[in-house]
């Protein structure tokens, strides 16, 4: 949903904007521009499309000067033009925005009135012009974006400079995140940690209505009621080089590739064997308050959403816990009987995504104690959760999820057994028998990853295939969901995920002999009815990719090809699985000559309704 940079310091800001947007560039990627004052004077460039063209026509001009602002794009208002672009001007101002204003068209006409001309179809626009108004009438930069978050209804962050306050920049945030830090040389602001990583790990995450201003030499924060605050600083601990490519053609393929470390960083610390337990320090939430909770809900969006269903499946049955899991934009726009003292999870990669931040706190104002499952440390929802599970996953860069989900659902792992010894519906041996199985899964996902040479002849026989079915079980059914949608995301292929028994009330009727069907069939309990819902698609002609245990001759016999997953318990394939169809999208995406880390129309983060 937009990327926004900003440098002011003693090094020359424009290799320090390119790189930390180009870190950023997950976030959108319709059109990217830079904003520098140099000499009294404002250059702004801005081109279409992927920031390569942006660099090369910045390394063209020779652009200087020791403050700018710069922006990545993924449109909302306005298409993907020169003129849309960002930063936008007006007099001696630039600025560069993230989200939506929602009363744009109002400021627009009030603007309008006072004799504003307007050069772009954007909302950012409005905020541009405002902010030149306010400081007509004598305000300062940072007093006339004081003004200017009164005005505004919705949710954006903001940076600005001014040729009139050649020394400082101005920002701040309702709603999206930003965040601001300092090294000595220099201070720096973005919309996520991401790009400060290689300047400073001690970082200062914004909070809506505060305004961030930055000098060479300083950061501080004023608060809405126009003194200083002190917001605490956090450190982050993720490597510089996590957010780098490390011989990969793409992000994806490393971030698939790193899952293993990523269980294990998930687990590090986190259990006692010899107690069988799980221990969750920020949990936030005694045993007693665990034992009373009356039930479960899960809110996510996406792919956080799919390990939300896996965490249904995992604490219904592992620990017969009721779990009712919901969708972000569902959850916060209906009446959703949760109540005081149950216990309400929200999962987010970014900690910023808006309707789950929206589900979590409707689900706060009704009395329910939130715990989230995140990623990135210090995010809103982090923040905002009265306990957390960090998933230790580093950056994820590339937009289609891949160790995040991973990383969710060792985090569900961990809270179930937690859950699951505190409520004492586990054994201490039992806890140890889990956490076994818990530390061997990184071996077994090493395992899935030395399939690659065989997905990706898989991938070269079917990614010309216009439609992909997958069909799954049980804990397995929303890993046919995440294996369509990782597919979709990135290859542009139509593809459904669905619950094997329900095919046949449907989807059955699109099956031919071009329509490829990956069914997930672990040797469970559903073996059998999902081998003859495999052969319900094979009678119609469909070739079958089939994933399942090693060793597995039945599956082969009736199959055009399976992929060996190490045979675990039933409750721990989804993240095999998982993995194994991660690939397959990935490579059939390569196939047909596609971006795979910046697929069109999606952001990473969206952090706009
Ligand atoms: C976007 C991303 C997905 C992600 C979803 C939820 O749609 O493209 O990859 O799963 O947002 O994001 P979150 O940060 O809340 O996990």
């Amino acid at each position: 949903m937009c990327g926004i940079i900003g440098y002011i310091g003693k090094e020359n800001a424009t290799p320090i904007l390119i790189d930390g947007l180009k870190r950023l560039e997950y976030r959108g990627y319709d059109s990217a521009g830079i904003a520098l004052l140099h000499g009294g004077e404002l250059a702004v460039k801005r081109s279409v499309g992927k920031l390569i063209n942006l660099e090369q026509l910045v390394e063209r001009e020779h652009l200087d000067g020791s403050l700018g602002i710069g922006h990545t794009r993924w449109a909302t208002h306005g298409k993907p033009s020169e003129q849309n672009a960002h930063p936008h001007r007006s007099g001696n101002l630039v600025l560069v925005h993230n989200g939506i204003i929602e009363n744009f068209l109002s400021l627009k006409h009030r603007l309008e009135t006072e004799g504003y001309r307007f050069s772009s179809e954007t909302d950012t626009e409005v905020i541009a012009h405002l902010l030149e108004s306010y400081m007509k009438k004598g305000l300062s930069l940072r007093e006339a974006l004081r003004a200017a978050d009164s005005d505004l209804r919705g949710s954006y962050a903001v940076a600005a400079i001014c040729v009139s306050e050649p020394d400082v920049i101005v920002t701040t945030r309702s709603g999206c995140p930003l965040v601001i830090g300092k090294n000595g040389k220099g201070s720096f602001l973005a919309s996520d940690v991401t790009p400060l990583l290689a300047h400073t790990r001690n970082v200062v995450f914004l909070e809506d209505g505060d305004i961030g201003i930055l000098t060479s030499s300083d950061i501080s924060v004023i608060g809405s009621d126009a003194q200083i605050v002190n917001r605490a600083s956090v450190t982050i601990d993720w490597d510089a080089d996590a957010a780098e490519k490390g011989g990969y053609p793409d992000f994806m393929l490393k971030e698939i590739h790193e899952q293993p470390q990523v269980i294990m960083d998930t687990l590090r610390g986190r259990f006692n064997y010899e107690t069988g337990e799980a221990d969750l320090p920020d949990l936030s939430m005694t045993a007693q308050e665990l034992i009373e909770a009356r039930r479960i809900w899960i809110v996510a969006c996406g792919t956080s959403w799919h390990s939300g269903l896996v965490g249904k499946y995992l604490f219904e049955e592992m620990i017969r816990k009721p779990v009712q899991v919901d969708i972000g934009s569902e959850f916060r726009y209906r009446e959703p009987m949760i109540q005081k003292d149950d216990l309400f999870i929200a999962i987010s990669q970014s900690g910023e995504t808006a309707d789950t931040l929206a589900a979590a706190r409707e689900a706060k104002k009704r009395g329910a104690r939130v715990l989230s499952i995140v990623n990135v440390v210090g995010s809103t929802l982090a923040r905002e959760s009265d306990g957390v599970i960090y998933t230790r996953c580093g950056p994820e860069i590339s937009v289609a999820s891949t160790k995040a989900f991973t990383g969710q659902v060792m985090a569900l792992y961990l809270l179930a057994l937690h859950v699951g010894r505190v409520r004492e519906v586990l054994s201490a041996e039992e806890g140890r028998w889990w956490l076994d199985q818990y530390t061997a899964l990184p071996g077994r996902v090493e395992a899935v990853l030395k399939q690659e040479a065989d997905i990706v002849r898989i991938a070269e026989q079917y990614y010309s295939k216009n439609n992909f079915l997958y069909l799954g079980r049980g804990i397995n059914y929303p890993i046919a969901l995440e294996g369509a949608l990782k597919l979709k995301e990135i290859s542009y292929i139509h593809a459904e995920g669905y619950a094997a028994g329900e095919m046949k009330h449907g989807p059955i009727a699109l099956v031919d002999e071009d329509m490829p069907v990956v069914v997930l069939a672990p040797r469970d309990r559903l073996y059998e009815k999902t081998v003859n819902n495999l052969m319900e698609v094979r009678a119609r002609s469909a070739p079958v990719i089939a994933f399942g245990f090693e060793g597995d001759q039945e599956l082969s016999r009736v199959s055009e090809v399976v992929v060996p997953i190490p045979e675990v318990h039933p409750l721990l394939t989804p993240i095999l699985f998982a993995v194994g169809l991660q690939l397959l999208a990935y490579h059939i995406a390569v196939f047909r000559g596609l971006d795979v880390d910046r697929p069109r129309n999606l952001a990473k983060s969206v952090t706009v309704e």
